[in-house]
């Protein structure tokens, strides 16, 4: 089906809807978001291109975590509005409701706004967009569970994410995200357990299971009796669906419960993404993280202790608004003693609307530039020393696709270690063990186990 309008106006000089482009910001979350409006495109009849500039309907699914993340949208759509208008121009996610019709004003030449809890209304508001002369947006504060997860196109056809629940309570002083997602709204395990089957049949191996704090699910739902560590139990018992991991924990909530859930069941991956976000008991009372260092620490030493090779992850915000060198030098030597396996670390951004930003951002940049650094070089040396203990060892692979340079294949552990190997190009899809002889930088290099390999195959 193509979708006929006429907008004689200067908007926009297609007659015709064919084609259309996402360009995706920030989360897991914005990328899952994008796999569900795309699915909702293709099935309006729809195609979807690589290059943008042969799109007639262009979608920025956008990201308020940092400046620099509005700051790449705001210079992309102000490149559009300098040259001929030819395509319908839609801003979606963060952005959009931070920014509201706001956005209005500052690009006369965009169409559309659509809030993360309106992506239901996508296709709605397209057409409204055709039919009318107006600028059209929808940016509802509450989320409805009302979104098709089903219709999502998904390009990774092994490895899917799956949202479990949206918005975030937590409020930490410097985060946008409980503005632009609301409040949390758990999705029923029903529906949950239901897709992750689905996946399964189309032949999915792993799922991530997605929320701002997957902690949080089911507290809201209460009468489902359904806790975080319940639903894993759930989606254990899917025959074929191999892995699944899950990403973000709140340290303040991680129970015991979920801790043994991991321990025990098959699929459950035993790396934990655990953001401390900073070290010194001063800064994370200022940030609202509701822990001490000691409390976090404790509940380190707890996962340690249950889940035999737990790995941990962690996101960190260096130079928050009068963190001290002495600060700093506690969330590094925290770092230095938790050894984390995967960390994603940032440089303090003041967002408007946050709490935080009634405190002037006074750490110049290049201090904020240099503890990030240090921080980034701790976390090499560490990276690289868990990599050199993994050699000898034989890891099991969840084989993912060629390699970059073409003559091996690539896949991740359990613990999301990447490894390359040589072998039969048949083997993507499937978990093979692979005994480690060597790495490079950030990937570890083996041979396949051929004996085991059989009985794995
Ligand atoms: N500045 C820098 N980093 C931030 N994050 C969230 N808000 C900000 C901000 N204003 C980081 C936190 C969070 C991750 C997703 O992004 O570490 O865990
Ligand atoms: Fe933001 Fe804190 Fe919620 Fe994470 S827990 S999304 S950092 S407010």
């Amino acid at each position: 089906m193509k979708i006929r309008y006429d907008v004689p106006q200067k908007k926009c000089v297609m007659r015709e809807l064919k084609t259309f482009h996402f360009r995706t910001y920030g989360c897991q979350m914005n990328e899952l978001d994008s796999e569900i409006m795309e699915g909702q495109l293709l099935s309006r009849g729809l195609n979807k291109v690589e290059n943008e500039k042969e799109a007639d309907l262009l979608i920025f699914n956008t990201c308020s975590i940092r400046d620099l993340a509005e700051r790449k949208v705001m210079g992309k759509l102000g490149q559009l509005g300098r040259g001929k208008k030819r395509a319908i121009i839609g801003v979606t996610g963060c952005m959009a409701m931070a920014k509201k019709d706001s956005l209005f004003r500052k690009f006369p030449h965009l169409d559309f706004v659509v809030g993360t809890n309106n992506i239901t209304d996508l296709n709605t508001v397209i057409d409204e967009v055709l039919y009318s002369e107006k600028q059209v947006f929808k940016t509802d504060d509450k989320y409805e569970e009302n979104l098709d997860y089903l219709v999502a196109h998904r390009e990774n056809k092994l490895k899917a994410h799956v949202s479990i629940i949206r918005g975030c309570d937590k409020f930490c002083t410097y985060c946008v995200v409980p503005y632009t997602r609301g409040q949390e709204v758990s999705r029923p395990y029903k529906d949950i357990v239901e897709e992750c089957k689905q996946l399964v049949d189309k032949g999915y191996k792993e799922v991530t299971l997605l929320g701002q704090n997957v902690n949080s699910y089911g507290k809201d739902q209460p009468e489902w009796n359904c806790l975080f560590h319940d639903l894993l139990y759930h989606l254990d018992k899917i025959p074929g669906l191999s892995r699944v991991r899950f990403m973000t924990s709140h340290p303040i909530d991680i129970t015991r419960e979920l801790m043994y859930g991991i321990r025990d069941l098959k699929s459950s991956c035993n790396l934990v993404h655990f953001p401390i976000q900073a070290g010194s008991d001063r800064i994370l009372k200022k940030m609202h993280r509701i822990y001490t260092k000691q409390q976090y620490l404790e509940k380190v030493a707890m996962l340690k202790e249950i889940i035999p090779n737990v790995s941990l992850g962690t996101d960190i915000i260096v130079g928050f608004p009068t963190e001290t060198e002495e600060e700093f030098m506690e969330t590094y030597n925290v770092f230095k003693d938790i050894r984390y396996s995967v960390a994603f670390l940032y440089t303090y951004s003041p967002r408007k609307g946050t709490p935080a930003m009634r405190w002037k951002d006074d750490i110049p940049e290049e201090v904020k530039e240099d503890r990030l650094q240090r921080l980034m070089s701790l976390y090499n040396d560490i990276s690289k020393q868990e990599r050199s203990e993994m050699l000898g060892e034989t890891l099991e692979v969840l084989v993912d696709k060629i390699s970059k340079d073409k003559n091996r294949l690539r896949g991740r552990t359990r613990c999301w270690k990447k490894v390359v190997f040589e072998g039969d190009p048949n083997l993507i899809g499937k978990e093979v063990p692979i005994k480690i002889h060597s790495m490079s930088h950030q990937t570890l290099i083996g041979d396949l186990v051929q004996k085991e390999a059989l009985s794995l195959v």
